[in-house]
């Protein structure tokens, strides 16, 4: 098979070197692609905009699945338009992908379909009078999100009354989110450890993959700002297997049903943000998309053909049997430039990413090649991570700290305490 991997992230790299294990790949290629994919599939510099430039470079490649990473071209309609050129294409419909462009649209999916998630309430633009006065009648903390995409950032959490009303002032007057910010929704908070799960679907059949828990806040201990995420592993052995088949049953099949009800059938991978609270599992967010840092820890755990799995959701015939669990445990650390989520300067050469290790992979996030060398050119740089055959975090979690720090550039940061939320659960 001929395959295409759209995305330039750490999670396209994950993907694609996944891809790469299966024995059905002839060729793969990536647009844009970054140093680490290049290193065993092909890049190509197309933008992804560019619509018809990428439907012929599909045909020019025969190619056979097309793969899309992040959660911008899925809402843009890039898979709209590959399907109705012919293409198979394992990621949503633009329609589909509003579970995670729309906040209130998820919210109205999830409460038609009943499944848990946080109380909320939805406003738009025009109400600033009538948001502000609800912030009277509720309890604190309270979780105000802006409506649409916002690049993680588009969640404040107010401590009181006055942090709400300054809140929705910044989204509604300020504008701080454009036009993402048209509507919001107030929701209560959540209290409870938070893991991802993973539901790989052709629109009606799923198979969920091992959960995995991310870390966003830039400081350890959980502090400081929200960044995309500055590493995870996997599997969270908060998940334990009572608890990941109630979220099967509670809150990935009733939703995947509303979605076709609605006719806005998902295929691809439903990212569920759940928050473990005293009473039950809870949705906080869906994603359209595999998530980014957890898709590093969560496919070198897979045994199986990943290709297969993907092509078969995207044939509408999902083969369930084509991944399992390997039994192993994996370490994501995130190496980020300093100044990240705020303003950093980029161009630095990173050093020692020659490390030779079959249970460590380095990859790329925000990465360039120059003249033979590797430097930075992003907020998140590169994910160090371990894999390990055995279901021991604590080994993958030494491990992947051991292999970075034999890395380094300029300013380079990482958080120290990735994986120990993890330790205080039994296995
Ligand atoms: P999101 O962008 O929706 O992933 O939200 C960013 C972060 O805000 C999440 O990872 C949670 O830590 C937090 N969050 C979102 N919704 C809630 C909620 N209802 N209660 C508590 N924390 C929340
Ligand atoms: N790791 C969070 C995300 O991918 O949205």
């Amino acid at each position: 098979m001929n395959v295409l991997v759209i995305g330039s992230g750490g999670r396209e790299h994950a993907i694609a070197l996944k891809i790469n294990q299966s024995k059905k790949l002839k060729s793969l290629f990536c647009i844009p692609g970054n140093p680490g994919t290049n290193k065993f599939a092909t890049n190509f510099n197309i933008s992804l905009t560019d619509y018809l430039k990428i439907s012929d470079f599909c045909n020019s490649k025969e190619v056979d699945l097309v793969v899309i990473g992040p959660e911008q071209p899925l809402v843009d309609g890039l898979s709209d338009h590959l399907r109705n050129e012919g293409f198979k294409v394992f990621g949503p419909s633009a329609n589909a992908a509003r579970i995670e462009a729309s906040k209130a649209f998820a919210k109205k999916i999830m409460i038609d379909a009943d499944v848990p998630t946080a109380k909320y309430i939805e406003f738009s633009s025009s109400q600033l009078i009538e948001s502000i006065s609800y912030l009277e009648k509720i309890d604190y903390p309270t979780v105000i999100k802006a409506d649409g995409l916002a690049a993680g950032k588009g969640v404040l959490i107010c401590g009181d009354k006055s942090e709400a009303e300054a809140a929705i002032r910044e989204i509604f007057e300020h504008k701080i989110f454009g036009d993402s910010g048209n509507k919001l929704i107030i929701e209560d908070f959540l209290e409870g450890e938070e893991a991802s799960v993973f539901a790989i679907t052709d629109g009606e059949n799923f198979i969920c993959l091992p959960a995995a828990q991310d870390h966003k806040r830039i400081g350890d201990g959980d502090t400081g700002k929200n960044t995309g995420g500055m590493g995870a592993y996997a599997p969270a052995p908060i998940i334990i297997e009572s608890l990941s088949k109630e979220i099967e049953i509670k809150i990935i099949k009733p939703v995947l049903t509303q979605m076709v009800k609605t006719g806005n059938k998902f295929i691809g991978c439903l990212y569920a943000g759940l928050i473990i609270t005293k009473s039950g599992p809870k949705v906080i967010e869906f994603n359209c998309r595999f998530g980014d840092p957890e898709t590093q820890v969560v496919l070198p755990i897979l045994n199986g053909d990943f290709l297969q799995l993907l092509y078969s959701a995207a044939l509408g015939k999902l083969d369930k049997s084509s991944v399992q669990y390997s039994g192993g445990s994996s370490v994501c650390v995130v190496a980020a430039s300093k100044g990240y989520p705020d303003e950093y300067v980029k161009g630095f050469e990173i050093k020692g990413l020659d490390l030779s290790d079959d249970e460590i992979i380095i990859y790329h996030s925000g990465t360039k090649e120059e003249n033979g060398k590797i430097l930075t050119n992003g907020g998140r740089v590169l994910g160090v991570t371990s894999a390990i055959s055995t279901f021991n975090l604590v080994s993958a979690q030494k491990k992947s700290y051991e292999a970075i720090s034999k890395i380094n550039f300029d300013g380079m940061y990482y958080r120290k305490d990735i994986a120990e939320k993890a330790f205080k659960h039994p296995k």
